[in-house]
Protein backbone atom coordinates (compact mmCIF):
# COMPACT_ATOMS: atom_id res chain seq x y z
CA UNK A 1 0.00 0.00 0.00
CA UNK A 2 2.50 2.24 0.91
CA UNK A 3 3.31 2.35 -2.76
CA UNK A 4 -0.05 3.83 -3.84
CA UNK A 5 0.72 7.58 -2.32
CA UNK A 6 3.04 9.63 -4.57
CA UNK A 7 4.18 12.54 -2.98
CA UNK A 8 4.06 15.51 -5.43
CA UNK A 9 7.58 17.20 -4.63
CA UNK A 10 6.18 20.84 -5.29
CA UNK A 11 9.13 22.47 -4.24
CA UNK A 12 10.87 25.77 -5.79
CA UNK A 13 14.81 24.92 -4.68
CA UNK A 14 16.80 21.48 -5.27
CA UNK A 15 18.04 21.38 -1.69
CA UNK A 16 14.52 21.45 0.08
CA UNK A 17 13.35 18.92 -2.40
CA UNK A 18 16.36 17.06 -1.74
CA UNK A 19 16.59 17.67 1.70
CA UNK A 20 12.47 16.75 2.09
CA UNK A 21 13.42 13.05 0.16
CA UNK A 22 15.95 12.05 2.44
CA UNK A 23 13.84 13.26 5.73
CA UNK A 24 10.94 11.43 4.49
CA UNK A 25 11.86 7.70 4.82
CA UNK A 26 8.49 6.19 4.37
CA UNK A 27 7.88 7.37 0.56
CA UNK A 28 8.99 5.34 -2.21
CA UNK A 29 7.24 7.38 -5.04
CA UNK A 30 7.31 11.06 -5.80
CA UNK A 31 5.80 13.17 -8.94
CA UNK A 32 8.13 15.16 -10.08
CA UNK A 33 5.63 18.06 -12.50
CA UNK A 34 6.51 21.73 -14.09
CA UNK A 35 7.89 23.60 -10.80
CA UNK A 36 9.92 21.47 -9.64
CA UNK A 37 11.48 20.36 -13.34
CA UNK A 38 11.98 23.40 -14.47
CA UNK A 39 14.20 24.51 -12.30
CA UNK A 40 16.51 21.32 -11.56
CA UNK A 41 14.15 18.85 -13.34
CA UNK A 42 17.34 16.27 -14.31
CA UNK A 43 19.41 16.38 -10.82
CA UNK A 44 16.08 15.42 -8.96
CA UNK A 45 15.40 12.94 -11.03
CA UNK A 46 18.73 11.29 -10.73
CA UNK A 47 18.65 11.76 -7.08
CA UNK A 48 15.03 9.52 -6.81
CA UNK A 49 16.34 7.12 -9.14
CA UNK A 50 19.46 7.03 -7.01
CA UNK A 51 17.77 6.67 -3.85
CA UNK A 52 15.51 3.58 -6.03
CA UNK A 53 12.28 5.90 -5.61
CA UNK A 54 9.50 5.38 -7.74
CA UNK A 55 8.71 8.84 -10.11
CA UNK A 56 5.75 9.88 -11.78
CA UNK A 57 7.11 12.67 -14.35
CA UNK A 58 4.15 14.96 -14.97
CA UNK A 59 4.77 17.13 -17.48
CA UNK A 60 1.79 16.32 -19.16
CA UNK A 61 3.24 16.70 -23.14
CA UNK A 62 1.21 17.79 -25.71
CA UNK A 63 2.49 18.16 -29.30
CA UNK A 64 3.25 16.73 -32.60
CA UNK A 65 3.43 12.51 -32.33
CA UNK A 66 6.86 13.21 -33.30
CA UNK A 67 8.08 15.55 -31.06
CA UNK A 68 6.25 13.94 -27.68
CA UNK A 69 7.95 10.49 -28.88
CA UNK A 70 11.06 12.00 -28.78
CA UNK A 71 10.00 13.80 -25.69
CA UNK A 72 9.14 10.34 -23.73
CA UNK A 73 11.98 8.76 -25.39
CA UNK A 74 14.64 10.98 -23.32
CA UNK A 75 12.02 10.64 -20.17
CA UNK A 76 13.13 7.06 -20.34
CA UNK A 77 16.87 7.98 -18.77
CA UNK A 78 14.98 8.36 -15.45
CA UNK A 79 12.78 5.29 -15.48
CA UNK A 80 9.81 7.23 -14.24
CA UNK A 81 6.87 4.85 -13.32
CA UNK A 82 4.24 7.48 -14.94
CA UNK A 83 5.05 9.55 -17.40
CA UNK A 84 1.59 12.06 -18.49
CA UNK A 85 0.35 13.23 -21.66
CA UNK A 86 -2.72 14.85 -22.28
CA UNK A 87 -5.41 12.83 -24.17
CA UNK A 88 -6.60 15.77 -26.23
CA UNK A 89 -3.20 15.49 -27.93
CA UNK A 90 -5.03 12.83 -29.79
CA UNK A 91 -4.52 9.50 -31.13
CA UNK A 92 -1.34 9.16 -33.41
CA UNK A 93 0.45 11.82 -30.56
CA UNK A 94 -1.07 8.74 -27.71
CA UNK A 95 0.85 6.02 -29.62
CA UNK A 96 3.75 7.68 -30.74
CA UNK A 97 4.33 8.00 -26.58
CA UNK A 98 3.24 4.33 -26.17
CA UNK A 99 5.91 3.55 -28.80
CA UNK A 100 8.51 5.29 -27.22
CA UNK A 101 7.87 3.93 -23.82
CA UNK A 102 7.92 0.13 -24.89
CA UNK A 103 11.21 -0.62 -24.35
CA UNK A 104 10.32 -0.10 -20.39
CA UNK A 105 8.62 -2.45 -19.21
CA UNK A 106 8.49 -0.67 -15.75
CA UNK A 107 6.61 2.69 -17.60
CA UNK A 108 3.61 3.24 -18.12
CA UNK A 109 2.05 6.44 -20.38
CA UNK A 110 -0.70 8.25 -17.86
CA UNK A 111 -3.49 10.02 -20.03
CA UNK A 112 -4.78 13.57 -18.74
CA UNK A 113 -7.87 14.13 -19.68
CA UNK A 114 -9.98 17.18 -18.99
CA UNK A 115 -7.66 19.46 -15.99
CA UNK A 116 -9.96 19.50 -12.71
CA UNK A 117 -9.55 23.66 -13.27
CA UNK A 118 -12.08 23.28 -15.71
CA UNK A 119 -15.88 24.00 -15.56
CA UNK A 120 -18.42 22.71 -18.21
CA UNK A 121 -18.19 26.37 -19.46
CA UNK A 122 -14.65 26.41 -19.67
CA UNK A 123 -14.72 23.50 -22.05
CA UNK A 124 -17.62 24.65 -24.20
CA UNK A 125 -15.20 27.88 -24.54
CA UNK A 126 -12.89 26.15 -26.33
CA UNK A 127 -15.19 24.38 -28.62
CA UNK A 128 -16.34 21.35 -27.08
CA UNK A 129 -19.50 20.94 -26.56
CA UNK A 130 -19.84 18.16 -23.44
CA UNK A 131 -20.30 18.35 -19.92
CA UNK A 132 -16.72 17.62 -18.07
CA UNK A 133 -17.55 14.17 -17.10
CA UNK A 134 -18.90 12.91 -20.76
CA UNK A 135 -15.57 14.62 -22.15
CA UNK A 136 -13.61 12.81 -19.49
CA UNK A 137 -15.07 9.56 -20.13
CA UNK A 138 -14.99 10.21 -23.98
CA UNK A 139 -11.09 11.38 -24.16
CA UNK A 140 -10.06 7.93 -21.77
CA UNK A 141 -11.67 5.76 -24.49
CA UNK A 142 -9.72 7.42 -27.14
CA UNK A 143 -6.40 6.80 -25.11
CA UNK A 144 -7.45 3.09 -24.53
CA UNK A 145 -7.89 2.76 -28.61
CA UNK A 146 -4.42 4.30 -28.23
CA UNK A 147 -3.12 1.88 -26.26
CA UNK A 148 -3.41 3.36 -22.92
CA UNK A 149 -4.55 1.63 -19.83
CA UNK A 150 -3.75 4.34 -17.00
CA UNK A 151 -5.14 7.35 -16.36
CA UNK A 152 -5.34 10.54 -14.31
CA UNK A 153 -8.48 12.03 -12.89
CA UNK A 154 -10.41 13.49 -9.90
CA UNK A 155 -11.89 11.55 -7.01
CA UNK A 156 -15.49 12.23 -9.07
CA UNK A 157 -14.46 10.66 -12.00
CA UNK A 158 -12.76 7.30 -10.52
CA UNK A 159 -16.14 5.81 -10.22
CA UNK A 160 -17.84 6.89 -13.24
CA UNK A 161 -14.81 5.48 -15.20
CA UNK A 162 -14.33 2.17 -13.92
CA UNK A 163 -17.77 1.82 -14.37
CA UNK A 164 -17.90 2.61 -17.86
CA UNK A 165 -14.16 1.26 -18.88
CA UNK A 166 -14.11 -1.42 -16.95
CA UNK A 167 -11.79 -2.15 -13.37
CA UNK A 168 -8.92 -3.09 -14.85
CA UNK A 169 -7.87 0.36 -15.94
CA UNK A 170 -5.25 2.31 -13.52
CA UNK A 171 -6.45 5.35 -12.09
CA UNK A 172 -3.78 8.16 -10.43
CA UNK A 173 -6.23 10.50 -8.39
CA UNK A 174 -5.48 14.24 -6.88
CA UNK A 175 -7.36 16.11 -4.90
CA UNK A 176 -6.52 14.20 -1.93
CA UNK A 177 -7.05 16.04 1.73
CA UNK A 178 -7.49 13.91 5.20
CA UNK A 179 -10.15 15.23 7.31
CA UNK A 180 -7.45 17.01 8.98
CA UNK A 181 -5.47 18.77 6.19
CA UNK A 182 -6.22 22.62 5.24
CA UNK A 183 -7.85 22.27 1.57
CA UNK A 184 -6.24 24.44 0.66
CA UNK A 185 -7.25 25.39 -3.20
CA UNK A 186 -8.49 22.04 -3.55
CA UNK A 187 -12.10 22.36 -3.72
CA UNK A 188 -14.09 19.36 -4.75
CA UNK A 189 -11.58 16.67 -2.40
CA UNK A 190 -11.88 13.46 -1.02
CA UNK A 191 -9.56 11.72 1.97
CA UNK A 192 -7.80 9.37 1.23
CA UNK A 193 -9.73 6.34 2.11
CA UNK A 194 -12.80 7.47 0.34
CA UNK A 195 -11.20 7.62 -2.84
CA UNK A 196 -9.52 4.37 -2.13
CA UNK A 197 -12.56 3.31 -1.43
CA UNK A 198 -14.40 4.84 -4.89
CA UNK A 199 -11.77 2.23 -6.43
CA UNK A 200 -8.06 5.04 -7.25
CA UNK A 201 -5.03 2.81 -7.57
CA UNK A 202 -2.83 5.67 -6.53
CA UNK A 203 -3.28 9.21 -4.50
CA UNK A 204 -1.18 12.14 -5.56
CA UNK A 205 -0.72 13.95 -2.29
CA UNK A 206 1.15 17.06 -1.71
CA UNK A 207 0.73 20.08 0.85
CA UNK A 208 -0.68 17.74 3.61
CA UNK A 209 2.58 16.10 3.80
CA UNK A 210 5.11 18.43 2.08
CA UNK A 211 3.66 21.20 4.21
CA UNK A 212 3.48 19.33 7.60
CA UNK A 213 6.01 19.86 10.54
CA UNK A 214 6.11 16.12 10.71
CA UNK A 215 6.06 14.54 7.04
CA UNK A 216 6.59 11.23 8.13
CA UNK A 217 3.69 11.44 10.55
CA UNK A 218 1.33 12.55 8.15
CA UNK A 219 2.89 9.51 5.81
CA UNK A 220 1.91 6.75 8.16
CA UNK A 221 -1.21 8.53 9.60
CA UNK A 222 -2.45 8.51 5.52
CA UNK A 223 -1.45 5.15 5.10
CA UNK A 224 -2.72 3.56 8.49
CA UNK A 225 -6.02 5.00 7.16
CA UNK A 226 -6.31 3.62 3.57
CA UNK A 227 -5.25 0.38 5.15
CA UNK A 228 -6.79 0.28 7.98
O1 LIG B 1 -0.67 19.94 -2.48
P1 LIG B 1 -1.69 19.13 -3.18
O2 LIG B 1 -2.06 17.84 -2.47
O3 LIG B 1 -2.90 19.93 -3.58
O4 LIG B 1 -0.93 18.69 -4.53
C1 LIG B 1 -1.54 17.98 -5.52
C2 LIG B 1 -0.61 17.81 -6.66
O5 LIG B 1 -1.35 17.26 -7.74
C3 LIG B 1 0.00 19.09 -7.19
O6 LIG B 1 1.28 18.75 -7.74
C4 LIG B 1 -0.96 19.52 -8.27
O7 LIG B 1 -0.34 20.28 -9.27
C5 LIG B 1 -1.39 18.17 -8.81
N1 LIG B 1 -2.69 18.14 -9.47
C6 LIG B 1 -3.86 18.53 -8.85
N2 LIG B 1 -5.04 18.45 -9.51
C7 LIG B 1 -5.06 17.99 -10.75
C8 LIG B 1 -3.90 17.59 -11.39
C9 LIG B 1 -2.71 17.68 -10.71
O8 LIG B 1 -3.85 18.92 -7.70
N3 LIG B 1 -6.21 17.88 -11.35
Amino acid sequence: MRDKIIVALDFDRFEVAESFVETLKEAVFYKVGLQAFMRYGPRILKLLKDRKKNVFLDLKFKDIPNTVFWAVKSSMLFDPRFVSIHLSGGKEMMKKAVLAAQDSADTKILGVSVLTSFLNEDLIETGVNLNTEDAVIKLCRLGIESGLDSFVCSPLEIKPLKEKLGSNITLVTPGIRPHWAAKGDQKRVFTPRMAIEAGADYLVIGRPITASKDPNGAFTVILNEITG
